[in-house]
């Protein structure tokens, strides 16, 4: 069997951008540079009023087929990931679609459309899921379209109102894809967690320093997971991490944990201990707590090594530079630092093919997945075509005001009539509400 994964990417920001450190800290009278340094991001985008999940996931996938020249016999099955779903039964995929086929004067008729809940690794689930259809011979030559689509907004005065975002990532699953192959191993860290739920209800309930935690805890075990089928993964066998990244701030905590996890036993260690000591072994203590204790000591020492330092900044960091100016996408999110670190190698004209990728992906509630991914020959011209820079830089900056009214706009339980800010050219935008309530959408020319 040939190999199976991502032939194509593309990336469609929600049009507005909220400006933390300059717009949102003052109001909050917080220092700017817990946004900046802290959580480390500059931005967060967000939807204006015609806009929504449909709207950004029918955009970034229209943008993928129109570049690859795909018609909609070529996608054999639509999944789309959310934790934003308006509708428990009718699948947003099917929205979307109806999208594409107002574009296209062509049917999806013939494709298996479904939507994805897991939290944030929902998307994650969706590429498994169509990469084990086209390994079982169900796909009959055709690709999956799976497109992680987020609005990521939190109750106004929530911890979590810091961290807020609005995109899609779309990408094209097949075989011998042209960006990267999957590994056929997988690991995996899950347990019934209640860091982050949205029981019913449109913004979530979050115990944030938790899922900070928690989020840590299953990604370890994915990875001892992952190792356990695929043996050991040594520092120099990693171009780039593509975490999950709710912020950049949790992605160096992660970070930090994957090196010590991946060089203990390693010659890196060894070269390690005349500055900082070997790492602590759990049966060298009598009790959980000096263990823990120990390990912290070790942690922050690590951080401060020219060595950790030097990885993370080669490794970690270029997969955080889209990030920092959108926020957190929640499924996508993943799949855009993904992109990051693709464009950070392009622009610095990296050779990049038979490297590897090692994807952490999470979702609370919770489940991490660590896979590995194969950059093939040909990937450039994938990432070259992204235009997520001119993207970001169109956005519209809002004011304080102007926030609050988008939030409102798009929060459920307000009765609202929002003016769009922005004006929408060559996109799907949100066209009122059918007779069932169904929402209505148009492609606008
Ligand atoms: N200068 C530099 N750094 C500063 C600073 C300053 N002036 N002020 C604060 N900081 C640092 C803090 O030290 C902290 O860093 P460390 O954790 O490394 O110590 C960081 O900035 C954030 O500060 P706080 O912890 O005080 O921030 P907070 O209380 O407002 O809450 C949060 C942060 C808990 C992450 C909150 O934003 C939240 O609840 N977010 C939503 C939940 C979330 O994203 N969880 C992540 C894991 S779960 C997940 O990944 C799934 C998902 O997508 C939701």
């Amino acid at each position: 069997m040939n190999t199976v994964g991502i032939d194509a990417v593309e990336i469609w920001t929600g049009n507005l951008r909220l400006d933390l450190p300059d717009t949102f800290a003052p109001q909050k009278g917080e220092d700017p540079e817990k946004y900046t340094k802290g959580l480390g991001l500059n931005a967060s985008s967000f939807p204006d009023s015609y806009e929504d999940i449909v709207t950004m996931a029918a955009n970034a996938a229209y943008r993928l087929m129109d570049r690859k020249g795909l018609e909609p016999e070529d996608i054999g099955r639509i999944d789309v990931a959310t934790e934003s779903a308006f509708d428990n039964s009718k699948p947003v995929s099917t929205y979307v679609a109806g999208c594409l086929e107002q574009v296209y004067g062509q049917d999806f008729h013939h494709a298996n459309k479904g939507e994805r809940k897991f939290a944030c690794i929902a998307g994650t689930q969706s590429l498994d899921d169509a990469y084990n259809w086209i390994k079982a011979g169900r796909n009959r030559g055709r690709g999956a379209l799976v497109i992680a689509t987020d609005t990521a907004l939190y109750a106004r005065g929530d911890a979590g109102e810091a961290t807020q975002g609005a995109g899609a990532v779309a990408m094209y699953i097949t075989e011998d894809p042209s960006l990267v192959e999957l590994s056929t191993e997988q690991g995996y860290g899950s347990a019934d967690e209640t860091d982050f739920l949205k029981p019913n209800q449109q913004f979530p309930s979050v115990d944030g320093k938790r899922s900070v935690q928690v989020y840590l805890a299953r990604m370890r075990e994915a990875l001892t997971d992952y190792e356990s089928v695929a043996g050991d993964i040594h520092p120099d066998d990693i171009a780039y991490v593509p975490f999950h990244t709710p912020f950049p701030g949790m992605v160096r905590k992660a970070g930090l944990l994957a090196y010590r996890h991946v060089t203990r036993d390693t010659e890196i260690e060894e070269e390690l201990a005349a500055e900082i000591g070997r790492q602590p072994r759990r049966e060298a203590f009598d009790d959980e707590d000096a263990y823990r204790e120990a390990v912290r000591e070790y942690m922050d020492a690590l951080k401060e090594t020219d060595r950790y330092r030097e990885w993370y900044a080669e490794t970690i960091d270029p997969t955080l530079t889209i990030s920092r100016e959108v926020g957190n996408w929640y499924t996508g999110s993943v799949h855009v630092a993904r992109a990051s670190a693709l464009k950070h190698a392009l622009e610095d004209g990296r050779d990049l093919a038979g490297e590897s990728l090692y994807v952490g992906s999470y979702g609370s509630g919770a489940q991490a997945e660590i896979h590995e991914e194969t950059v093939v020959e040909g990937w450039e011209a994938e990432i070259e075509a992204l235009n997520v820079d001119a993207q970001l830089a169109d956005r519209h900056d809002l004011t304080w005001e102007e926030y609050e009214r988008i939030h409102d706009a798009h929060n459920h339980d307000v009765d609202s009539d929002v003016e769009p800010l922005t004006t929408p050219e060559d996109e799907f935008a949100f066209d009122g509400w059918g007779p069932m309530g169904e929402r209505q959408y148009r492609f606008v020319e």
